[in-house]
Order: structure tokens, then C-alpha cells, then sequence
């Protein structure tokens, strides 16, 4: 195992694993999510689920990660048996449905900074044609920036765990930290800001429904990138000195706060540009980039600045979360196939590339992928971007965040846990903290992720409500 990479410390570390939780999931994804969820009411599930559940499944999936120093797959086999190891597969191929649309949403980032600097500011008016356009004779559009986000993300992998993953993460996270906050501050100078910030904050618990808890539900774990074994492949290059249960912590504060922050950012946006009325905007994948061009062009100069700024910050953000999504395929590829770094990076990100373009196709150009299939309760047909994203996110990454957190409890069991857990740190197995992760899993994880993932395939897929 001499070649396994390895992070330098528990700030390299932690750098890396935030910069696979914050990514289009805090800033693309999370406005719309609250404002299709109606709002703070949204924003509190989000915030109770990542602490009740999400975080005892972080500290459990770095644990076995770093208890075995292997891909998901192995791990799992290894602490568990081979059926197990379905558990790990399960999750790679997660994973790589995730990156196959993710790459196209980052790729159009990528290219709403170039007609952003290039001062095109009515993109805003024309995403729908923006998005459609793929064809390769009018390069470069959607397929060129998609093509060129992949080759990125492929790049920085290649280079390996310390001086690819962790030197990028530990560059771009902080900038971006400070990018949102200037942001937020300007934003807070606006008419209507603060209509805004009262739709996203002061919660109408009558809007919370069950499709409200799924969505908040799966955003919580797609935010932290949890149920995948992301975090199993992160863990799997750490140190045994580190302390765990704080490392993550840091990690679901990172996380949550980035995504708080955003969120206080973008909704003064959103409440200048609607005359503070924010009930009818319409949240969906659009959200951002229709709304966010306009403003910058009513910015005047500032906008200028400010735009651009924005849409690299995005592009920075997807960036380290698509690493973090390809290096799970790789390192069971190295692992498990004794390949080159290389050649692994080279196999997967081609064939996520391929299995990306149908989602690049689903916004338009082709009406085979825009209205690919109607299920559920909905009239209209889904896209295929949409349907991957209600598979993975709000299907399979709660199911295999159950599925951990049932391994954890009764395959790998409590005394081995605990032991990995005390490893670098000075914890009392009969602490607060210790008993609090165990309980959670036991107790609230296992049978209330399993129930909801039973609801969720009925409701989403079947259109059957039971509740
Ligand atoms: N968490 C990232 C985001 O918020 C996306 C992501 C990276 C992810 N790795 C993951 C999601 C693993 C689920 C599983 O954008």
C-alpha cells in the first residue's frame, strides 16, 4: 500500500474535505432548494438533518476509510464480507451519476465567467438558448466549457492527493470564504435586501410538507457529500494522529456555514430584483444564473467586477467537489485493478464524460433527453439531468448513509469503532460525544433513513403519498 497517497495534516485534511462538501451543492443548488421549499422552513430541516444525522455518518465514513486505507469497496469487504462489498459499489456508482451531471452544471459556470468578463450581461435573459446550444460547430458553448471543467478535474486528480486535491482545496477554499462575505456585505446595501433575508430566514413551519423533508434530506447529504464513500476514500488518506470526531465537525461547519453564507448572499440579490417580493420566484436550475447576470448588469461598474468574481468562485467551488467525486472511481480503479494513477484517471473521467452528455443534451437540444420519462405525480416529463439527480441525491445517498450507519452498528461493531475513534484523540468511550454518534446511528439514522427512503422511492417514483 506504499503507494497510497497521504494528506500532509489535519488542516490539509480538513481543507480537502470541505472543498468536497462546498460546491454547487452550497451555492447552485441550496438557494433554489429553499426557495422551492418555501423558504427558512426549508433552511431548518436542512440544518437539523445535517447535525442529527449527517454528521455521526461523517464521523462514521472517516473511520472506516481511515481504519482500512482503502476504496469504499474494499473497506467494506475487509471490515465486513464480500456482500458487503455491494454496499461500496453501490456508492461508486453513485458517485459517478453525480459526477456525469456535475460536470455540466460546473461547465456552465466555467462559461458564464467568459460571457460574464467578455460583459455579455444578458446571458441572464438567454440561458435557456445558452444551455441548449451544444452543437460542436458553435464552439465554443456548453459542450466546450463541460469538456474543459472534466480535463480540469481530471488534471488535479491526476496529481495526486497531496499536491493535486489538497494544495488546490487549501488555495481555493479560503478565497472563497472571503469572495461570499464581500459579497453578502454589498448585497446587504441593496433595496429589498432585507425582504430578502426574511424570506430565508423567519421560518413558515406551515410550508414544510414531506417533499420539503426529502429534498432537505437529500441536499444534506449531497451538501456534505455523504452515503457515497467519498468520505471512506478521503478517510483512507488520513493519519492516524488526527482527531476524528473533531475533523469532522470542522468539516459540517464549514459545510453548513458556507452554505448559510450563501444563502445570505444570494437572497438580498434575490429580493432587489423582485421588489422584495420573493413567494413567486421560481426556484429551479436556472435560478442563479438567470437571476444573478441581470444584477450584476444593474450593478453597473461594480458589476463588473463583482460578476465575474461570482462565476469563478462557482467554478473554484465545483471544481474541488468534482475531485473528490472522480477520486472515488479512481482509487478503486488503482485499488482494485492495480492500474497507473494515469491510466484510472483517464478510464473514469472518459467514461463519466460519456455517461454526462445525455444531462448535457437534457436542457433542450435533444427532446429524447429534455423529456425523457414522466413518474410520480408530475404531468410534465423530466428531463434526464433531473431524473439522475432524484436518483442519486435524494434516493441512493440517504440509502447508503443507512446502509453505513447499519454497518458501523452491527457489522464493524461498537468496540472497533471506538477504537479507531480513539486513535489520535483522547476520548472516553463513555463520553458525551462518543455515546451522542452512536445513539444517532442506532437509534435515529438507521430506522428513520430507512423509512424515509422507503417514502421517498414511493412518493417520488411511484407518485404514491403514504403520509
Ligand atoms: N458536496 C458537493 C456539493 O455540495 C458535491 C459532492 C462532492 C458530492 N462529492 C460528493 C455529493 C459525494 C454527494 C456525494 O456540491
Amino acid at each position: 500500500m506504499a503507494s497510497r497517497g497521504n494528506f500532509s495534516n489535519q488542516f490539509g485534511f480538513i481543507a480537502a474535505a470541505a472543498g468536497s462538501a462546498v460546491g454547487l451543492g452550497n451555492i447552485w443548488k441550496f438557494p433554489f432548494e429553499v426557495t422551492k421549499g418555501g423558504g427558512a422552513a426549508f433552511v431548518v430541516m436542512y440544518l437539523a438533518f445535517c447535525f442529527i444525522f449527517c454528521y455521526p455518518i461523517l464521523v462514521a465514513e472517516i473511520s472506516i476509510g481511515r481504519n482500512t486505507k482503502q476504496n469504499p469497496l474494499g473497506a467494506l469487504r475487509t471490515l465486513g464480507s464480500k456482500k458487503w462489498g455491494i454496499v461500496g459499489i453501490l456508492g461508486i456508482v453513485c458517485g459517478t451519476i453525480i459526477l456525469s451531471f456535475y460536470h455540466v452544471v460546473a461547465g456552465w459556470s466555467l462559461g458564464y465567467f467568459v460571457e460574464i468578463v467578455k460583459g455579455n450581461f444578458d446571458i441572464g435573459n438567454s440561458f435557456g438558448d445558452f444551455v441548449k446550444d451544444t452543437s460542436p460547430r458553435t464552439m465554443p458553448n456548453v459542450t466546450f466549457y463541460t469538456t474543459i471543467f472534466t480535463c480540469l478535474t481530471a488534471y488535479i486528480v491526476y496529481r495526486g492527493v497531496k499536491q493535486g486535491i489538497e494544495l488546490t482545496s487549501k488555495i481555493l477554499m479560503p478565497t472563497l470564504i472571503i469572495i461570499i462575505v464581500v459579497l453578502f456585505v454589498y448585497g446587504l446595501t441593496l433595496p429589498h435586501a432585507l425582504s430578502g433575508i426574511e424570506f430565508y430566514l423567519i421560518p413558515d413551519f406551515s410550508k414544510i410538507n414531506f417533499t420539503v423533508i426529502y429534498s432537505a434530506l437529500g441536499q444534506a447529504f449531497f451538501s456534505l457529500s455523504l452515503g457515497m464513500g467519498t468520505l471512506i476514500t478521503y478517510g483512507s488518506y488520513l493519519d492516524r494522529k488526527v482527531t476524528i470526531h473533531k475533523a469532522a465537525a470542522y468539516i459540517t461547519l464549514a459545510d453548513v456555514g458556507i452554505a448559510f453564507l450563501a444563502g445570505l448572499m444570494i437572497f438580498p440579490f434575490l429580493g432587489f430584483m423582485n421588489d422584495g417580493v420573493l413567494d413567486n420566484v421560481e426556484g429551479g436550475a436556472g435560478l442563479i444564473f438567470q437571476t444573478l447576470p441581470l444584477f450584476f448588469q444593474e450593478l453597473g461598474t461594480p458589476g463588473k467586477v463583482v460578476g465575474p468574481v461570482f462565476f469563478l468562485l462557482l467554478s473554484f467551488a465545483a471544481l474541488t467537489s468534482a475531485v473528490s467525486l472522480l477520486e472515488v472511481a479512481v482509487t478503486y480503479l488503482i485499488d482494485e485493478f492495480k492500474l497507473k494513477r494515469r491510466t484510472a484517471v483517464l478510464i473514469a473521467s472518459t467514461f463519466i464524460f460519456l455517461l454526462g452528455i445525455p444531462s448535457l443534451l437534457a436542457h433542450g437540444s435533444s427532446s429524447f433527453f429534455s423529456e425523457f420519462i414522466t413518474y410520480g405525480n408530475s404531468e410534465k416529463a423530466t428531463d434526464f439531468m433531473s431524473l439522475a439527480e432524484d436518483l442519486a441525491n435524494d434516493s441512493l445517498l440517504p440509502l447508503g448513509g443507512c446502509l453505513i450507519a447499519f454497518f458501523t452498528v452491527y457489522i464493524w461493531k461498537k468496540h472497533n469503532f471506538y477504537a479507531e475513534l480513539k486513535r489520535g484523540s483522547n476520548l472516553k468511550a463513555d463520553g458525551f460525544v462518543i455515546k451522542y454518534i452512536m445513539f444517532s446511528l442506532k437509534y435515529i439514522c438507521i430506522p428513520i433513513l430507512s423509512i424515509i427512503f422507503i417514502l421517498t422511492i414511493l412518493d417520488h417514483f411511484l407518485g404514491i403519498q403514504l403520509i
